[in-house]
């Protein structure tokens, strides 16, 4: 199973449209997608249309006491069949500080994941933060997927990116892979521009060709739990995000070469 972590420690720069993307993308293609959300916010369940209810969750999951399988949801979307959400349960706000201090707290989802056999693919939404929660993404992850906002002060937080993308190649996955992807993109402003080419500049093959432009029909297609691709297949984002899922599809499989010529 390949598995794609979705983060960035800033609030609000397209972290659940992507990997709501992603997700909805990777199904229509004809993977079996696992959509896990590790945002205590819920956003990820509620952008695929999932009602809250009582039962097992990502909590349950990180705390041993459900499996993948066992905590995971179809999605009423028509057409997601093989998409499954495990969705992050009221109970999930307390992981972090349950989590920490735990020994092996940061390979709890990892594991997990290894002995879930349903999917091709897991897509784990995290939240603006840096805790355990993440942790536990960005250590099961082959691809760090990381939207980044193309505003003066994005650059920095990149860098704590790109320093976390190193720790875990040094001491756990060399084989890592890391995409920066340039959201809430606007091409006329100057601003915007020069980020973006700042961020080539440093980071080279590890910034996405696709950028996602502003566009309103994601905040609709939220309201109305629909990934954008389905929401609205014609407009500007849903192309983008299409165009995405190749590129994502591309490291995946490159990936598995590298990992067969080793
Ligand atoms: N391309 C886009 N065009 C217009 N609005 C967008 C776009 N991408 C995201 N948004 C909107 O911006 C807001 C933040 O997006 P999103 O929830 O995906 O970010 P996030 O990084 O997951 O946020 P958080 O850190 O709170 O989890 C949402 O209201 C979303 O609908
Ligand atoms: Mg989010």
């Amino acid at each position: 199973m390949h598995v794609i972590a979705v983060t960035n420690q800033k609030g609000g720069v397209g972290k659940t449209t992507t990997a709501l993307a992603i997700a909805a993308e990777l199904a229509l293609g004809g993977q079996r997608v696992l959509a896990v959300d590790l945002d205590p916010q819920g956003n990820l369940g509620m952008g695929l249309g999932v009602a809250e209810d009582d039962g097992a969750s990502a909590y349950e999951v990180l705390s041993e006491r459900s499996t993948l399988a066992e905590a995971s949801r179809s999605v009423p979307a028509p057409g997601l069949e093989r998409l499954k959400l495990v969705p992050a349960g009221p109970r999930l706000a307390r992981a972090e500080s349950e989590l920490v201090g735990q020994i092996g707290f940061d390979e709890l989802l990892k594991r997990a994941l290894a002995a879930h056999g349903e999917a091709d693919v897991a897509v784990l939404d995290c939240p603006p933060s840096l805790g355990a929660l993440t942790i536990n993404a960005v250590g099961a992850a082959d691809l760090v997927v990381s939207p980044v906002q193309c505003e003066f002060f994005s650059a920095r937080g990149v860098v704590k990116l790109v320093e976390i993308v190193e720790l875990v190649r040094n001491r756990r996955n060399p084989d890592l892979r890391f995409l920066v992807v340039p959201t809430l993109y606007d091409k006329r402003n100057n601003i915007c521009r020069a980020v973006l080419a700042e961020l080539r500049r440093s980071f080279g093959h590890e910034v996405a060709q696709t950028t996602v432009g502003i566009d309103t029909r994601v905040r609709e297609s939220q309201a109305k739990g629909l990934p954008v691709g389905l929401y609205a297949p014609r407009c500007r984002a849903a192309k983008s995000y299409r165009d995405l899922a190749d590129e994502v599809r591309a490291r995946l499989t490159r990936e598995v070469r590298h990992a067969q010529a080793a």
